[in-house]
């Protein structure tokens, strides 16, 4: 089975799982992008504009996340987008731990299918899902190691959530000198042999998916 029909079938069995919370409320955002995209970013979870258009990141925070996407030539269709979780949690707010652990195999299953180099955690939320210990203040845009249980090793790195530089031109532009880092790490990411040249700030995390 290829990548787009192993997503496919991943996405039926999420809409069959009747035990997935928010299911009442909201429509199932699964994600879009290349399947086979070296990078996936993951943001918190759908909102408004999302749920209603069945599509991650295409409110206003999106638009952003999309020029600063254009801006260091990565187009939106050369990577992958989702949320940690896929349903809209009501009023936007923040998903509650039982929720993010509920869609947890979910989204564990999605990064194995698409095998990212590199994930981009977008905000507090999905950067905790992954670095349990960074703070995003210190943290963002410091690359760590992650291991999967298979042994895999994924880049992750942390950014302000695009909704948080909406709010702040302190942090849209922190935001915007960050993604213009992503590149390279992305290809210091690639280099088996020698060790990359960048040293994480962040110690290697325990496997956490
Ligand atoms: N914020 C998120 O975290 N995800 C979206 O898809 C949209 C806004």
């Amino acid at each position: 089975m290829g990548k787009v029909e192993e997503l496919e079938k991943l996405k039926r069995e999420m809409e069959a799982d009747k035990s997935l919370p928010l299911l009442g409320t909201a429509n199932l955002v699964f994600g879009e992008g290349k399947p086979d995209a070296e990078v996936m970013f993951i943001g918190e979870g759908p909102g408004f504009h999302e749920d209603r258009l069945v599509r991650p990141f295409v409110g206003q925070a999106g638009k952003l996340l999309d020029k600063l996407l254009a801006d260091i030539k990565w187009p939106r269709e050369s990577v992958y987008i989702t949320n940690i979780v896929k349903r809209r949690p009501p009023e936007n707010r923040d998903p509650l731990p039982e929720e993010i652990e509920a869609y947890k195999p979910y989204l564990t299953r999605q990064i194995k299918i698409i095998n990212p180099k590199m994930i981009v955690a977008l905000g507090r939320f999905a950067m905790a899902y992954f670095l349990p210990n960074a703070k995003i203040s210190r943290d963002h845009a410091a690359p760590s190691e992650v291991l999967t249980k298979e042994g895999k090793t994924i880049l992750v790195v942390p950014l302000y959530h695009p909704a948080a530089a909406l709010r702040s031109t302190q942090v849209l532009k922190e935001l915007e000198e960050d993604f213009k880092k992503l590149p390279e790490l992305l290809k210091n990411s690639q280099s088996v042999v020698p060790k990359p040249v960048f040293a994480p700030k962040l110690p290697p995390q325990a496997s956490l998916f």
